[in-house]
């Protein structure tokens, strides 16, 4: 069951990341899903910094994939440009995948079928004020919906009551 969490800052939002990231297991893979600004970007600077990357994380929109060095290795891609499928199984995914690393990719969804069952997708919406965004998060698979509590935990400071209810 898809769980929604609430921010008005881009740090706000960091911290919900953050959060998640105490939870990451080596071989994770985090689809990250919304339209251009959403905060995917910021979404993984936050999940970086909390898995100890020190190195500043950018955009990968125009390399593709990056890598960085944490308490794991932080694969960080952005697919917005591929048009093909195959052009991601070139990427070598599913190596990435099966190593020691957590993986995180930006406009996730256009691949999801090519990708294996477990991932996690959080879906990053625009909310009513300039600043505002709703995290949704929703586990896909045995590997993520085994944590779907101790997500819920995770994120609980920033899931509003109306939520909650609806
Ligand atoms: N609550 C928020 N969460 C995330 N980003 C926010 C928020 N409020 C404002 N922003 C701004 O929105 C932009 C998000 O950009 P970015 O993370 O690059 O988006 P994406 O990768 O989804 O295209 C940044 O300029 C950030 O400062
Ligand atoms: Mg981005």
């Amino acid at each position: 069951m898809p769980i929604t969490a609430s921010t008005t800052s881009v740090a706000e939002t960091r911290q919900v990341a953050a959060a998640l990231a105490e939870l990451a297991r080596a071989g994770d893979l985090l689809l990250l899903v919304g339209d251009l600004g959403a905060g995917k970007t910021a979404f993984t600077q936050g999940f970086g910094a909390a898995l100890g990357v020190v190195e500043p994380i950018t955009s990968p929109t125009f390399t593709l994939a990056r890598v960085y060095e944490g308490r794991f290795v932080l694969n960080h891609l952005d697919v917005y440009r591929l048009a093909q499928l195959d052009e991601v199984l070139d990427l070598g995914l599913q190596e990435l995948l099966d190593g020691d690393s957590v993986t995180l990719i930006e406009w996730g969804d256009v691949i999801a079928p090519a990708l294996g069952a477990d991932y996690l997708e959080v879906r990053l919406a625009f909310g009513d004020r300039d600043d505002d965004r709703h995290i949704t998060l929703e586990p896909m698979g045995t590997r993520w919906v085994a944590r779907a509590r101790a997500l819920a935990a995770s994120i609980e400071p920033w899931v509003t009551r109306e939520q909650e209810a609806s």
